[in-house]
């Protein structure tokens, strides 16, 4: 078996689900050739850990769902223990980042994964921030270090979007894309239109674990407008970030124009989407040759976004020459992107 040995950065609802799959997942693994190990995990205030020999991640996962820390203080941060993490000749290394998603800068995450490179480890991530803030600087780093970064569980949970696109489609170019990316944002459009009032529907949704802490990330388009930019960086080297990506709310008097839409025929969706405008060997400021926006749209009742009900999400996909290509996920949720966590891995090692 190659051996993996894994630092965990961020240990909490994603971070936790992908290590309990990884030991759900040993067997189909093992058949791969990959021999995971777990060798440290790194929390803000539920302590750190670091064994080279292997760790139960297990076992720090019940501590830390109960509040508890684990490690001995005092607790050092993510940081400092990705610069003492030596190269070992036996295992590869790769860096499982799942910090919080900032919008404005993409950290920690980015520093992170820029000392995982420079400590000589592959990252994987589900983590958008790094995505849609800093791809550019990311990619062209991993490139002189000759170290790889995945990041399938940024957009959609698990569904196979950026590995669709790198593994399937060689040589075909992305034109544009549209889809419903936020569930929140979905679910909260649904409720209303069936007469539900705003404020009972994001209570649900922050109850079920699913809406962001701070619901403004999921109501004000920022979620989606980091998933936008994130797809765009990487499809487009559009180099922007989420602040550059147009956004429209969905507040209490949204519910009226779902409702007036239904009764039309039509249905009201939050759309997230990206073009290129201007070929890029004939634009001159980047910035310019792609329009990127998150917008409450219209749409008629047969639109493959149109009949995505409660958390459903789906990308179409506008590309040469395949035409236009519709991927739907039917069923989200925190096993799926821990899957993505594992999937990366598994394509990581096995490059
Ligand atoms: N939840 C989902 O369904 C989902 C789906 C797709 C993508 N994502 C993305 O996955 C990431 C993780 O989401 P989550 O739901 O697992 O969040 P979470 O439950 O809030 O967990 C975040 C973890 O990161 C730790 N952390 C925060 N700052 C840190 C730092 N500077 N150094 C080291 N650790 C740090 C936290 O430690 P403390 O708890 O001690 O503060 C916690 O363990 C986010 O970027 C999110 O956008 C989530």
């Amino acid at each position: 078996l190659q051996r993996v040995d894994l630092l965990l950065v961020g240990f909490g609802h994603v971070g936790r689900r992908f290590a309990s799959l990884l030991e759900e997942s040993r067997e189909p693994l093992a058949a791969l050739g990959i021999g995971p190990r777990v060798v440290g995990i790194v929390t803000r205030r539920h302590g750190a850990k670091f064994v080279s020999a292997g760790l139960d991640a297990a076992s720090a996962a019940r501590i830390v769902t109960d509040g508890g820390v684990i490690g001995s203080a005092p607790t050092p941060s993510a940081l400092e223990l990705i610069a003492r993490w030596r190269p070992d000749a036996a295992a590869a290394r790769v860096l499982v980042e799942t910090t919080p998603l900032d919008v404005r800068s993409g950290e920690p995450a980015v520093s992170h994964i820029r000392a995982a490179f420079a400590a000589g480890a592959d990252v994987v991530t589900a983590n958008k921030g790094p995505i849609a803030c800093a791809y550019r600087t990311l990619s062209d780093e991993a490139a002189r270090t000759g170290r790889q970064l995945r990041f399938e569980g940024a957009v959609m949970d698990g569904i196979p979007i950026f590995n669709l696109v790198r593994e399937a489609m060689p040589a075909a170019t992305i034109a544009g894309f549209r889809g419903v990316v936020n569930s929140t944002t979905n679910f909260l459009i649904d409720a209303m239109e069936r007469g539900e009032p705003f404020d009972d529907a994001l209570a649900r949704m922050q109850a079920a674990g699913v809406a962001e802490a701070d619901p403004a990330l999921d109501v004000d388009g920022w979620d989606a407008a980091a998933k936008v930019a994130a797809m765009a960086n990487v499809w487009f080297d559009a180099r922007i970030t989420p602040s550059d990506v147009v956004r429209e709310s969905v507040t209490a008097a949204t519910g009226e124009r779902a409702r007036a839409a239904r009764a039309a025929g039509r249905r009201l969706k939050v759309v997230a989407q990206a073009r290129r405008v201007v070929p890029r060997e004939r634009s001159e400021s980047r910035e310019s040759a792609v329009e990127a926006a998150v917008r409450l749209e219209e749409l008629p009742a047969d639109d493959p976004l149109a009949i995505l009900d409660g958390q459903a999400n789906a990308l179409e996909i506008d590309s040469w020459p395949l035409g236009r290509v519709v991927i739907t996920q039917r069923d989200g949720g925190l096993e799926k992107t821990a899957y993505a966590l594992l999937s990366d891995l598994v394509n990581v090692v096995s490059r």
